[in-house]
C-alpha cells in the first residue's frame, strides 16, 4: 500500500487522541495548500481568525480537519460544548466531542473559544422539563460551569458565558433561566464562569446587536451596569449572521467604537453570509464583498480580538436547515475550494 492509502486507512480508524496528536497523515496537495492561509496572514496582524467546527466532520474528513488545522487561529465548538452536549443527564457529563475538538485545536495551536455556558436553547430535557426552584436552579447552573468552564480552565482564551438573553427590544427575553432563576441569572453566570476560569475572556454572545439599535442599546445598559456593580464581564460577541445585503457600516463602526470605549474586547463570533439559492456569480462577488467590508471594520477596531465564522464550507452549514432557500454562506465551497469570499478576505489581510 502506498503512503497515501496508509495514511488515509491510519486517519479512519484514528480515535480522539490520535486526532490530537495530528495522527501522522499527510495534507493533501490542491486547495489545502494556499501559500498564504488566512491563519498566516491574521497572525502578522495579531487577530484571529477561524470557524465554529463540528466533531463529526472533524472525525471522519481529511479535508476537514487539514483545512481547519492549516487556515485559522482559532475555532469555537459549534455543539460539543452547548448543555445538550456536556450535561444529559443531572448527575451526569460527557466530553468525548468536546474534548476532541479541544485537544485537537490546542495541539494545533489553535485557540479556544468555548461556546456556551448558558443559554436558553440547546438545552437538555432534565433542564427543560424540570421544574426547579429559582435556589435549585442556581446550584445547577453553579454546577455546570464549575464542571465544564472548570475542565479547560487556563487552556480556553474566552467564553460565551451567556448567549442570546436579550430580546429585540433590548430586555431579557423568557426562557428556562429567566423565568426559573430570575433576572439576575446573567450577572451570576458571569461570577460563576469567573470563579471555574479566572484566566478565560468572558463574554456576552448574541445576534441583531452588530449595529447601533434597541437591542444593541439594551446590552450596553446591561454591560454598564454590570461594570458599575462588580460583576466580570469581558467581552461581547456579534453572532453576525447577515446576508449578501450586507449592513450599516458606519454603525457598525460606531457601535463597535462604544463597547471597545467600554474596555471589552471585541469579537466577530460567528459569521455567515447567506444568499438566496443557487449560488451565481454576482451573488458570490457580493457575498465576498461583505465579507470583506466586515473585516475592514474589524482591522480598523483595535478592541477586535477575533473574526470568526459559523463554520466555514457550505458543506456543512446551519443555513439551510434554518434559512430555507438560502445557503452558500460560508467562505469554502463544498469541495473544499476557496470562494471569491476567501481572497477577499486574505486580500484585506494583506493590504486593509
Ligand atoms: C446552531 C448550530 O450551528 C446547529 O448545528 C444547531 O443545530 C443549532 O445551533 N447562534 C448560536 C449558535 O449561538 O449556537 C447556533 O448554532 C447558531 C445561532
Amino acid at each position: 500500500m502506498d503512503r497515501r492509502g496508509q495514511s488515509r486507512r491510519n486517519f479512519l480508524k484514528c480515535s480522539a487522541a490520535a486526532l490530537a496528536a495530528g495522527a501522522g497523515f499527510t495534507a493533501p496537495a490542491t486547495a489545502l495548500s494556499h501559500p498564504h492561509p488566512l491563519r498566516k496572514l491574521a497572525d502578522e496582524r495579531n487577530l484571529r481568525i477561524g470557524p465554529a467546527v463540528a466533531y463529526n466532520p472533524l472525525v471522519n474528513e481529511r479535508s476537514y480537519y487539514h483545512t481547519v488545522r492549516h487556515e485559522f487561529n482559532i475555532l469555537t465548538p459549534e455543539n460539543a460544548m452547548k448543555w445538550a452536549g456536556t450535561h444529559p443527564q443531572q448527575n451526569q457529563y460527557t466530553f468525548t466531542q468536546a474534548d476532541a475538538i479541544f485537544n485537537f485545536g490546542v495541539a494545533h495551536g489553535l485557540a479556544i473559544h468555548g461556546h456556551n455556558l448558558c443559554w436558553q436553547s440547546a438545552n437538555p430535557s432534565w433542564l427543560t422539563n424540570g421544574h426547579f426552584s429559582r435556589d435549585q436552579l442556581i446550584t445547577i447552573l453553579q454546577d455546570h460551569i464549575n464542571t465544564v468552564a472548570g475542565r479547560y480552565s487556563g487552556s480556553i482564551a474566552a467564553w460565551d458565558v451567556v448567549n442570546e438573553a436579550l430580546n429585540g427590544s433590548g430586555n431579557l427575553a423568557s426562557g428556562v433561566w429567566h423565568d426559573g432563576l430570575g433576572t439576575d441569572y446573567v450577572a451570576l453566570a458571569f461570577q460563576f464562569a469567573r470563579e471555574a476560569d479566572p484566566n478565560a475572556l468572558l463574554v456576552y454572545n448574541d445576534y441583531s446587536i452588530e449595529t447601533v439599535n434597541a437591542k444593541s442599546n439594551g446590552l450596553y445598559n446591561m454591560v454598564q451596569d454590570f461594570q458599575q456593580n462588580g460583576i466580570p464581564i469581558d467581552g461581547v460577541g456579534f453572532q453576525m449572521h447577515i446576508d449578501i445585503n450586507g449592513i450599516n457600516y458606519a454603525s457598525f463602526a460606531q457601535n463597535l467604537q462604544r463597547f471597545a470605549d467600554l474596555g471589552l474586547a471585541l469579537f466577530i463570533s460567528e459569521m455567515d453570509v447567506r444568499m438566496p439559492l443557487p449560488a451565481t456569480d454576482a451573488k458570490l462577488a457580493a457575498q465576498a464583498n461583505v465579507y470583506a467590508n466586515i473585516l475592514a471594520a474589524v482591522l480598523n477596531q483595535p478592541a477586535c480580538y477575533a473574526f470568526q465564522t459559523w463554520g466555514f464550507t457550505d458543506k456543512y452549514s446551519w443555513i439551510p436547515g434554518s434559512y430555507p432557500g438560502y445557503g452558500a454562506a460560508l467562505i469554502f465551497d463544498e469541495n473544499y475550494n476557496p470562494k471569491p469570499a476567501y481572497d477577499a478576505l486574505a486580500a484585506e489581510l494583506m493590504t486593509g
